[in-house]
């Protein structure tokens, strides 16, 4: 003890307060603990502190400072043990016949660890290791008056973090895009969808239990998604609950209104799926002004939900609506065998499907216009899915691909001996989508003739069969048109009719160009690699900077099917895990900007033609790359071009046109 005081003279303590002065400042744990370690380094260096969280029920490990470290995963190893043995302290080197159970990593190092209770099963708990004895014994020394500042300090953090919007384990992408929730929610397959959106829910209102169903269509019954379940369940969770079930989602289900149970010991409706729970709050997930499933959190307190938590869950239900008919329809879409996966979440896209939802809900004619590989097939899907024909067939019409004069009897059927050839009847395709939806693609290929019979269709509901002489049948089908031309145009030649070109533009909807929503480019990459991976059974994790800089620069003139098709073309060609700029085509690779004219160090090395053929394809990235960029700067003014490149303007344009470069006349 004499010695303890000895050793800690004035300037220890001035020490111990600026870290307590320090540590304060910390807004987060994660920026507490960083701040911790760049304190304790001044003056021990080769030290380093690390934090964890521990839910003991789940084993879930949160670590601070996030982010990638060398010792990471042997810190995660040595808490894992710790915690698990449920030690309070500890100080000094690990045994060796215990290192087995962690990793070598601890043989040469001095451990000081000390772990708290934040509350039911949750602990937290600090690490300091030392390279040397003395490090260890000074930690020793300041740890009693330390700590207890430390703990004060990290509990507060915590609160926060759970009460409000700031775990680590949870936001971890914040960085990476502004809308949080989105980027969370962005997941086609319904089952992690739904499980990161559990999740969410209980982050934000601070609980650990609740569930989340979702209403089966057809039969009326409310699913539960079994990765969408958590808490202490009171005995096996069912798959479903029937139809007429007596229970709070049921409630909600058929008023399409939040439920807030204050006191489930008094609500007959309430039915227990969990321990001890007193209050539980039940939000419809509304799309199209119907619920489609509900979220339930529930609370071990009575009357724990208020006004906040019931708006923060409606809120996030809004959200997910979408994200959640996307993962619907890839999974009956996958189910069929023909997997339709819609991804997107910048504004410019979300507007789009803003739009679909609506249309869907409608019978009106809707046309989708946009240039090709945008996506209209896709929505056109969309739109029969969230209609009430969804169960209905959808029959797709490509006008462009039939012959003309096969055509009429495509859509309308014919009848036996109608012309050449015609052995029996058939049935036409408007026929044959009773009640369901007929999609018109390429509708702007339509030979006038036909358009004159399909305005009638469209106007009358009937079809005629050709050389029928009886009277036109009725039929039931919602029509969806598609066009990549410009069918404005058209009108103006007379190659597109006036009365039917207004007929479908009932409800017009533009798709826009990839170009107009580069944003998104990362989150399709992202879902076309896991397309690829189950696809064509490759293992690629991701994209390099390079590479993704450079997709995203690029112009997409076939919009995101080009961008799908580089992304398949590069995972089954890549030697590596990752894809690189290399494993790109030429027209990316010569568009990137990232190959750098200022050297020739990241020009593709891979040259493998003669000098002059290998000389001739450097110098045109680097003119590309010159006047692209010259063009950027002047704003495409000609002249002031060829002023500055030192060249004339025929000369320039000369390159322009030999090498494609983009430019406006101006
Ligand atoms: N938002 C999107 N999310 C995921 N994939 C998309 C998206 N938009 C388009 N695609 C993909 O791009 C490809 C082209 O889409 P689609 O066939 O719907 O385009 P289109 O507009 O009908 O083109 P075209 O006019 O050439 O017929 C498809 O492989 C589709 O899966
Ligand atoms: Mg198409």
């Amino acid at each position: 003890m004499a010695d303890m005081t000895e050793a800690m003279n004035r300037d220890t303590y001035k020490n111990i307060l600026d870290v307590v002065k320090e540590l304060m400042k910390g807004t987060t744990i994660d920026d507490m603990i960083r701040r911790l370690n760049t304190s304790v380094r001044a003056s021990l260096p080769d030290t380093v502190v690390f934090a964890a969280l521990w839910d003991k029920y789940e084993e879930e490990l949160e670590m601070f400072p996030s982010g990638r470290s060398t010792e990471k995963k042997a810190m995660e190893s040595l808490f894992k043990h710790f915690f698990k043995k449920g030690e309070q302290r500890f100080t000094g080197k690990i045994k060796e016949k215990e290192l087995g159970n962690i990793t070598d990593f601890f043989k040469n190092h001095y451990i000081f660890y000390d772990m708290v209770r934040l509350e039911k099963g949750i602990r937290g708990a600090v690490v300091g290791i030392h390279t040397t004895k003395e490090y260890l014994e000074r930690t020793v020394l300041t740890s009693d008056i330390i700590l207890p500042h430390f703990w004060s300090i990290f509990s507060d953090r915590y609160k926060n973090m759970i009460t409000g919007k700031e775990s680590e384990m949870l936001w971890k992408i914040k960085d990476a895009q502004s809308d949080i929730s989105d980027n969370y929610l962005n997941n086609i397959e319904l089952n992690k969808l739904l499980e990161n959106l559990l999740e969410l829910a209980l982050r934000k209102t601070g609980q650990k239990c609740g569930c989340i169903l979702i209403l089966n269509e057809k039969t009326g019954e409310l699913e539960f998604e079994p990765r969408a379940v958590k808490g202490k369940a009171l005995s096996i969770i069912p798959d479903k609950l029937p139809r007429d079930h007596k229970s709070l989602a049921g409630i909600v289900l058929g008023t399409n209104m939040p439920y807030n149970c204050r006191d489930t010991s008094k609500d007959p409706n309430y039915f227990p799926l969990f321990q001890r729970i007193r209050s539980s709050l039940v939000v419809p997930i509304e799309f199209q002004h119907r619920p489609i499933g509900v979220i339930a959190i529930e609370s071990e307190t009575k009357n724990r939900f208020k006004e906040k938590e019931t708006s923060t869950i409606m809120s996030l239900a809004k959200e997910a609506a979408m994200f959640i008919r996307r993962a619907q329809l890839f999974k009956e879409s996958s189910e069929k065998g023909a997997a339709i996966m819609i991804i997107g979440q910048s504004k410019k896209w979300k507007d789009v499907e803003k739009r679909i939802e609506k249309a869907s809900g409608t019978d009106a004619t809707v046309i989708l216009r946009g240039e090709s590989g945008t996506g209209k097939e896709l929505l056109a899907h969309a739109i029969h899915f969230n209609s009430p024909r969804k169960n209905a067939p959808f029959v797709t019409i490509n006008c462009a691909a039939i012959p003309s004069e096969l055509l009429e009897s495509e859509l309308f059927g014919h009848v036996k001996g109608a012309f050449t050839g015609a052995f029996y009847n058939k049935t036409g395709e408007f026929e044959k989508a009773e009640g369901g939806t007929v999609f018109l693609d390429e509708i702007g290929d339509l030979p006038p003739l036909l358009q004159v019979k399909i305005l009638r269709t469209l106007q009358s509901g009937e079809v005629k069969p050709v050389g029928s002489n009886k009277m036109a049948k009725k039929v039931n089908v919602r029509v969806i048109a598609a066009t990549s031309r410009n069918l404005e145009k058209m009108l103006g030649t007379g190659e597109f009719r006036m009365d039917i070109y207004y007929r479908l533009h009932v409800v017009p909807i533009k798709v826009p160009p990839l170009r107009e929503y580069p944003e998104d480019i990362p989150v399709l990459i992202e879902n076309f690699i896991s397309e690829s991976n189950r696809i064509f059974n490759t293992a690629i994790k991701g994209i390099d900077k390079p590479a993704l800089k450079a997709l995203m620069d690029y112009h997409f003139p076939g919009n995101v099917r080009q961008l799908r098709n580089f992304i398949q073309q590069a995972a089954i060609m890549s030697d590596n895990e990752i894809i690189v700029l290399n494993d790109l085509p030429d027209e990316i690779k010569l568009n990137s900007s990232t190959i750098a004219y200022n050297g020739m160090s990241s020009v593709p090395a891979t040259y493998s033609g003669s000098y002059h053929s290998e000389k001739e394809r450097v110098l045109e990235i680097f003119t590309r790359q010159y006047f692209s960029k010259l063009l950027d700067k002047t704003g495409s003014n000609i002249m002031q071009t060829a002023k500055t490149a030192g060249i004339s303007r025929v000369a320039l344009y000369k390159i322009l046109n030999r090498y494609k470069i983009e430019h406006r006349d101006v």
